[in-house]
Protein backbone atom coordinates (compact mmCIF):
# COMPACT_ATOMS: atom_id res chain seq x y z
CA UNK A 1 0.00 0.00 0.00
CA UNK A 2 1.23 3.43 -1.01
CA UNK A 3 0.22 6.80 1.19
CA UNK A 4 -2.02 7.89 -2.01
CA UNK A 5 -4.12 4.62 -1.41
CA UNK A 6 -5.13 6.20 2.21
CA UNK A 7 -8.48 8.21 1.31
CA UNK A 8 -11.08 6.71 4.54
CA UNK A 9 -10.03 6.48 7.88
CA UNK A 10 -11.95 5.16 10.69
CA UNK A 11 -11.00 5.82 14.48
CA UNK A 12 -12.78 3.21 16.83
CA UNK A 13 -13.62 4.54 20.42
CA UNK A 14 -14.78 8.09 20.37
CA UNK A 15 -13.46 8.57 23.90
CA UNK A 16 -10.88 11.34 25.47
CA UNK A 17 -8.55 10.63 22.17
CA UNK A 18 -11.30 9.20 19.41
CA UNK A 19 -13.73 12.26 18.86
CA UNK A 20 -10.83 14.21 18.56
CA UNK A 21 -8.76 12.00 16.28
CA UNK A 22 -11.77 11.57 14.04
CA UNK A 23 -12.39 15.78 13.61
CA UNK A 24 -8.62 16.00 13.03
CA UNK A 25 -8.57 13.66 10.09
CA UNK A 26 -11.59 14.99 8.55
CA UNK A 27 -10.00 18.57 8.86
CA UNK A 28 -7.12 16.89 7.16
CA UNK A 29 -9.35 16.28 3.97
CA UNK A 30 -9.71 12.12 5.10
CA UNK A 31 -13.16 10.99 4.79
CA UNK A 32 -13.46 9.62 8.52
CA UNK A 33 -15.93 7.30 9.98
CA UNK A 34 -15.73 7.24 13.83
CA UNK A 35 -17.64 4.50 16.13
CA UNK A 36 -18.08 3.44 19.30
CA UNK A 37 -19.89 0.49 21.38
CA UNK A 38 -21.10 3.24 24.00
CA UNK A 39 -24.20 5.25 22.20
CA UNK A 40 -24.00 8.10 24.56
CA UNK A 41 -20.12 9.04 24.27
CA UNK A 42 -20.97 8.39 20.05
CA UNK A 43 -23.65 11.12 20.67
CA UNK A 44 -21.25 13.49 22.56
CA UNK A 45 -18.66 12.76 19.97
CA UNK A 46 -20.72 14.29 17.43
CA UNK A 47 -22.01 16.91 19.03
CA UNK A 48 -18.37 18.12 19.80
CA UNK A 49 -17.51 17.95 15.82
CA UNK A 50 -20.84 20.15 15.49
CA UNK A 51 -19.48 22.54 17.95
CA UNK A 52 -15.72 22.28 17.83
CA UNK A 53 -16.00 23.24 13.85
CA UNK A 54 -18.62 26.20 14.53
CA UNK A 55 -15.68 27.47 17.40
CA UNK A 56 -13.14 27.08 14.25
CA UNK A 57 -15.52 29.57 12.27
CA UNK A 58 -16.55 31.68 15.26
CA UNK A 59 -12.43 32.69 15.82
CA UNK A 60 -11.66 32.87 12.22
CA UNK A 61 -9.65 29.50 12.11
CA UNK A 62 -11.84 28.28 9.16
CA UNK A 63 -14.38 29.13 6.59
CA UNK A 64 -18.10 28.27 6.62
CA UNK A 65 -17.20 26.80 3.20
CA UNK A 66 -14.44 24.09 5.34
CA UNK A 67 -16.36 23.43 8.02
CA UNK A 68 -19.05 22.18 5.73
CA UNK A 69 -17.01 20.12 3.60
CA UNK A 70 -15.13 19.10 7.00
CA UNK A 71 -18.62 18.00 8.60
CA UNK A 72 -19.39 16.40 5.29
CA UNK A 73 -16.63 14.19 5.87
CA UNK A 74 -17.31 12.96 9.02
CA UNK A 75 -19.96 9.87 10.18
CA UNK A 76 -20.80 8.68 13.41
CA UNK A 77 -21.39 5.30 13.62
CA UNK A 78 -22.51 2.87 16.12
CA UNK A 79 -21.89 -0.05 13.69
CA UNK A 80 -18.20 -1.22 13.27
CA UNK A 81 -19.00 -2.93 10.21
CA UNK A 82 -20.23 0.29 8.81
CA UNK A 83 -16.79 1.94 10.13
CA UNK A 84 -14.81 -0.10 8.98
CA UNK A 85 -15.93 -1.80 5.34
CA UNK A 86 -14.91 0.64 3.38
CA UNK A 87 -11.37 2.27 5.43
CA UNK A 88 -7.80 2.21 4.17
CA UNK A 89 -6.75 2.70 7.90
CA UNK A 90 -7.85 2.16 11.05
CA UNK A 91 -7.02 3.86 14.25
CA UNK A 92 -7.94 2.09 17.37
CA UNK A 93 -8.77 4.11 20.10
CA UNK A 94 -10.79 2.34 22.75
CA UNK A 95 -10.46 1.34 26.19
CA UNK A 96 -6.93 0.38 27.55
CA UNK A 97 -7.41 -3.01 28.39
CA UNK A 98 -5.42 -5.62 26.44
CA UNK A 99 -8.36 -8.26 26.03
CA UNK A 100 -10.56 -6.03 24.64
CA UNK A 101 -8.03 -4.42 22.28
CA UNK A 102 -7.70 -8.24 21.00
CA UNK A 103 -10.86 -9.11 20.29
CA UNK A 104 -11.88 -5.65 18.80
CA UNK A 105 -8.79 -6.30 16.39
CA UNK A 106 -10.05 -10.20 15.19
CA UNK A 107 -13.15 -8.08 14.72
CA UNK A 108 -11.36 -5.14 13.00
CA UNK A 109 -9.40 -8.03 11.16
CA UNK A 110 -12.56 -9.83 9.70
CA UNK A 111 -14.63 -6.70 8.88
CA UNK A 112 -12.20 -4.29 7.07
CA UNK A 113 -10.74 -4.53 3.26
CA UNK A 114 -7.53 -6.81 3.48
CA UNK A 115 -5.47 -3.82 2.06
CA UNK A 116 -6.20 -2.33 5.67
CA UNK A 117 -3.78 -1.08 7.86
CA UNK A 118 -4.90 -1.65 11.76
CA UNK A 119 -3.05 0.94 13.78
CA UNK A 120 -3.35 1.05 18.03
CA UNK A 121 -3.03 4.48 19.67
CA UNK A 122 -2.80 2.55 22.75
CA UNK A 123 -0.64 4.58 25.52
CA UNK A 124 1.59 1.76 26.18
CA UNK A 125 0.35 -1.94 25.02
CA UNK A 126 2.64 -3.12 21.82
CA UNK A 127 1.05 -4.16 19.17
CA UNK A 128 2.75 -7.24 19.33
CA UNK A 129 0.67 -8.31 21.72
CA UNK A 130 -2.09 -7.61 19.56
CA UNK A 131 -1.07 -8.28 15.95
CA UNK A 132 -1.64 -12.37 16.44
CA UNK A 133 -5.49 -12.12 17.20
CA UNK A 134 -5.34 -10.64 13.29
CA UNK A 135 -4.23 -12.98 10.11
CA UNK A 136 -2.45 -9.66 8.99
CA UNK A 137 0.36 -9.01 11.89
CA UNK A 138 2.17 -7.24 9.21
CA UNK A 139 -0.62 -4.70 8.66
CA UNK A 140 -0.56 -4.05 12.44
CA UNK A 141 1.33 -1.23 14.40
CA UNK A 142 1.68 1.44 17.07
CA UNK A 143 0.51 4.96 16.05
CA UNK A 144 0.28 7.12 19.89
CA UNK A 145 -1.46 10.30 19.52
CA UNK A 146 -1.24 13.15 22.48
CA UNK A 147 -4.32 14.75 24.05
CA UNK A 148 -5.24 16.61 23.06
CA UNK A 149 -4.93 15.19 19.43
CA UNK A 150 -6.15 18.26 17.72
CA UNK A 151 -3.37 19.89 19.02
CA UNK A 152 -0.54 18.05 20.10
CA UNK A 153 1.58 17.72 17.16
CA UNK A 154 3.78 14.71 18.12
CA UNK A 155 2.73 10.67 17.38
CA UNK A 156 5.11 8.01 18.13
CA UNK A 157 4.99 5.22 15.22
CA UNK A 158 6.35 1.84 16.61
CA UNK A 159 7.30 -1.17 14.21
CA UNK A 160 7.22 -4.25 15.80
CA UNK A 161 9.16 -6.96 14.99
CA UNK A 162 5.53 -8.63 12.68
CA UNK A 163 5.21 -4.89 11.38
CA UNK A 164 5.93 -4.69 7.38
CA UNK A 165 8.34 -1.92 6.00
CA UNK A 166 5.51 -0.70 4.03
CA UNK A 167 3.04 -0.58 7.24
CA UNK A 168 5.59 1.78 9.08
CA UNK A 169 6.70 4.06 6.30
CA UNK A 170 2.73 4.60 4.92
CA UNK A 171 2.07 5.30 8.81
CA UNK A 172 4.68 8.00 9.40
CA UNK A 173 3.53 9.38 5.83
CA UNK A 174 0.12 9.63 7.20
CA UNK A 175 0.90 11.81 10.51
CA UNK A 176 2.72 14.10 8.02
CA UNK A 177 -0.43 14.23 5.84
CA UNK A 178 -2.19 15.00 9.46
CA UNK A 179 0.40 17.73 10.26
CA UNK A 180 1.55 15.82 12.97
CA UNK A 181 5.23 15.34 13.84
CA UNK A 182 6.60 11.53 13.73
CA UNK A 183 9.23 10.02 15.90
CA UNK A 184 10.13 6.62 14.84
CA UNK A 185 10.89 3.78 17.19
CA UNK A 186 12.36 1.02 15.62
CA UNK A 187 11.86 -1.52 18.49
CA UNK A 188 8.77 -1.75 20.79
CA UNK A 189 8.79 -0.65 24.47
CA UNK A 190 5.95 -0.86 26.62
CA UNK A 191 4.87 3.16 27.15
CA UNK A 192 6.88 3.76 24.10
CA UNK A 193 8.80 7.19 24.63
CA UNK A 194 7.25 10.32 25.85
CA UNK A 195 5.01 8.26 28.63
CA UNK A 196 8.11 6.71 30.01
CA UNK A 197 9.00 10.06 30.12
CA UNK A 198 6.03 11.80 31.58
CA UNK A 199 5.31 8.62 33.68
CA UNK A 200 8.85 8.96 35.52
CA UNK A 201 7.58 12.46 36.32
CA UNK A 202 3.97 11.95 37.41
CA UNK A 203 5.81 8.83 39.51
CA UNK A 204 7.55 11.03 41.64
CA UNK A 205 4.92 14.37 41.95
CA UNK A 206 2.96 11.03 43.56
CA UNK A 207 5.26 9.98 45.98
CA UNK A 208 6.10 13.86 47.08
CA UNK A 209 2.58 14.15 47.62
CA UNK A 210 1.54 11.58 49.31
CA UNK A 211 4.95 11.60 51.68
CA UNK A 212 3.14 15.21 52.86
CA UNK A 213 6.16 16.82 51.15
CA UNK A 214 4.01 19.02 48.95
CA UNK A 215 0.67 19.68 47.59
CA UNK A 216 -0.18 18.59 44.68
CA UNK A 217 -0.89 22.41 43.27
CA UNK A 218 2.85 23.21 44.33
CA UNK A 219 3.87 20.23 42.67
CA UNK A 220 2.13 21.73 39.37
CA UNK A 221 3.03 25.08 40.03
CA UNK A 222 6.96 23.60 40.34
CA UNK A 223 6.71 21.84 37.00
CA UNK A 224 5.30 24.89 35.03
CA UNK A 225 7.29 27.75 36.75
CA UNK A 226 10.56 25.59 37.09
CA UNK A 227 10.74 23.57 34.17
CA UNK A 228 8.24 25.83 31.61
CA UNK A 229 5.85 22.61 31.35
CA UNK A 230 2.37 23.44 29.83
CA UNK A 231 1.20 21.88 32.83
CA UNK A 232 1.89 20.12 36.05
CA UNK A 233 1.67 16.29 36.17
CA UNK A 234 -1.38 16.59 38.15
CA UNK A 235 -3.25 18.99 36.00
CA UNK A 236 -2.32 16.67 33.38
CA UNK A 237 -3.52 13.16 34.59
CA UNK A 238 -6.84 15.15 34.88
CA UNK A 239 -6.77 15.83 31.22
CA UNK A 240 -5.56 12.27 29.74
CA UNK A 241 -8.15 10.42 32.66
CA UNK A 242 -7.24 9.43 35.72
CA UNK A 243 -9.14 5.90 34.71
CA UNK A 244 -6.70 6.06 31.90
CA UNK A 245 -3.17 6.59 34.33
CA UNK A 246 -4.76 3.19 36.54
CA UNK A 247 -5.77 1.52 33.72
CA UNK A 248 -2.16 1.96 32.47
CA UNK A 249 -0.60 0.94 35.12
CA UNK A 250 -2.49 -1.99 35.78
CA UNK A 251 -1.57 -2.87 32.38
CA UNK A 252 1.93 -2.47 33.37
CA UNK A 253 1.64 -4.43 36.47
CA UNK A 254 0.08 -7.53 35.02
CA UNK A 255 2.93 -7.75 32.43
CA UNK A 256 5.86 -7.20 34.65
CA UNK A 257 4.51 -8.36 38.29
CA UNK A 258 6.78 -5.81 39.93
CA UNK A 259 4.72 -3.85 42.60
CA UNK A 260 6.42 -0.90 41.44
CA UNK A 261 4.29 -0.47 38.57
CA UNK A 262 1.04 -0.32 40.47
CA UNK A 263 -0.81 3.15 40.29
CA UNK A 264 -0.39 4.89 43.41
CA UNK A 265 -2.62 4.77 46.32
CA UNK A 266 -3.51 8.60 45.69
CA UNK A 267 -4.37 7.53 42.15
CA UNK A 268 -6.43 4.38 43.19
CA UNK A 269 -8.60 6.13 45.56
CA UNK A 270 -9.52 8.96 42.94
CA UNK A 271 -10.58 6.05 40.55
CA UNK A 272 -12.46 4.16 42.83
CA UNK A 273 -14.68 7.08 43.52
CA UNK A 274 -15.12 7.71 39.79
CA UNK A 275 -13.20 10.92 39.90
CA UNK A 276 -11.83 10.61 36.54
CA UNK A 277 -10.35 14.52 35.91
CA UNK A 278 -12.28 16.62 33.41
CA UNK A 279 -14.03 14.29 32.13
CA UNK A 280 -16.15 13.77 35.36
CA UNK A 281 -15.66 16.88 36.61
CA UNK A 282 -13.63 16.03 39.31
CA UNK A 283 -10.06 14.96 39.45
CA UNK A 284 -7.31 16.86 41.57
CA UNK A 285 -9.09 19.80 40.75
CA UNK A 286 -12.64 20.37 40.10
CA UNK A 287 -14.14 21.09 36.57
CA UNK A 288 -17.50 23.68 35.76
CA UNK A 289 -19.42 21.97 33.49
CA UNK A 290 -18.06 24.50 30.86
N1 LIG B 1 -9.19 20.35 22.68
C1 LIG B 1 -8.99 20.94 21.48
N2 LIG B 1 -8.29 22.08 21.36
C2 LIG B 1 -7.78 22.63 22.47
C3 LIG B 1 -7.95 22.04 23.74
C4 LIG B 1 -8.69 20.85 23.82
N3 LIG B 1 -8.89 20.20 24.97
N4 LIG B 1 -7.31 22.81 24.66
C5 LIG B 1 -6.77 23.84 23.99
N5 LIG B 1 -7.05 23.72 22.67
C6 LIG B 1 -6.63 24.62 21.59
C7 LIG B 1 -7.29 25.97 21.68
O1 LIG B 1 -8.51 25.99 20.97
C8 LIG B 1 -6.25 26.86 21.06
O2 LIG B 1 -6.32 26.74 19.64
P1 LIG B 1 -6.01 28.00 18.68
O3 LIG B 1 -4.78 28.66 19.20
O4 LIG B 1 -5.82 27.40 17.33
O5 LIG B 1 -7.20 28.87 18.79
C9 LIG B 1 -4.92 26.22 21.47
O6 LIG B 1 -5.23 24.85 21.77
C10 LIG B 1 -4.32 26.87 22.69
O7 LIG B 1 -5.31 26.85 23.71
P2 LIG B 1 -5.33 27.77 25.00
O8 LIG B 1 -4.65 29.08 24.69
O9 LIG B 1 -6.71 27.82 25.52
O10 LIG B 1 -4.55 26.95 26.08
P3 LIG B 1 -3.04 26.66 26.25
O11 LIG B 1 -2.16 27.53 25.44
O12 LIG B 1 -2.87 26.61 27.71
O13 LIG B 1 -2.88 25.17 25.66
C11 LIG B 1 -2.81 22.85 25.96
C12 LIG B 1 -3.64 24.11 26.15
C13 LIG B 1 -2.47 22.67 24.48
C14 LIG B 1 -3.64 21.69 26.44
C15 LIG B 1 -1.47 23.02 26.77
O14 LIG B 1 -1.79 23.29 28.10
C16 LIG B 1 -0.58 21.80 26.72
O15 LIG B 1 0.18 21.62 25.80
N6 LIG B 1 -0.67 20.97 27.78
C17 LIG B 1 0.14 19.73 27.87
C18 LIG B 1 -0.54 18.65 27.11
C19 LIG B 1 0.27 17.40 27.10
O16 LIG B 1 1.33 17.27 27.71
N7 LIG B 1 -0.23 16.39 26.40
C20 LIG B 1 0.36 15.08 26.36
C21 LIG B 1 -0.31 14.25 27.40
S1 LIG B 1 0.29 12.59 27.46
C22 LIG B 1 -0.70 11.79 26.37
O17 LIG B 1 -1.61 12.31 25.78
C23 LIG B 1 -0.37 10.35 26.18
C24 LIG B 1 -1.60 9.51 26.25
O18 LIG B 1 -1.19 8.19 25.99
C25 LIG B 1 -2.27 9.61 27.57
Amino acid sequence: MDITDVKTIAIIGAGNMGHQLAVHCALCGFETTCTDVNTETLKKAESFAGSYLKGRVDKGKLSPEEAEKTRGRLLFTSSLKAAVENADYIIEAAVENLATKRKLFSELDMLAPSRAILATNSSRIVSSRIADATKRPEKVCNLHFFNPALVMKLVEVVKGPHCADDTVKVSYQLCEKLGKIPVMLNKEIDGFLLNRMLGALAKEALWLQEMGIASYEDLDKAAVYGAGHPMGPFRLMDLTGIDLEYMMRMEAFRNTGDRNDLPAPSVVERYMKGEYGEKSGRGWYEYGKN
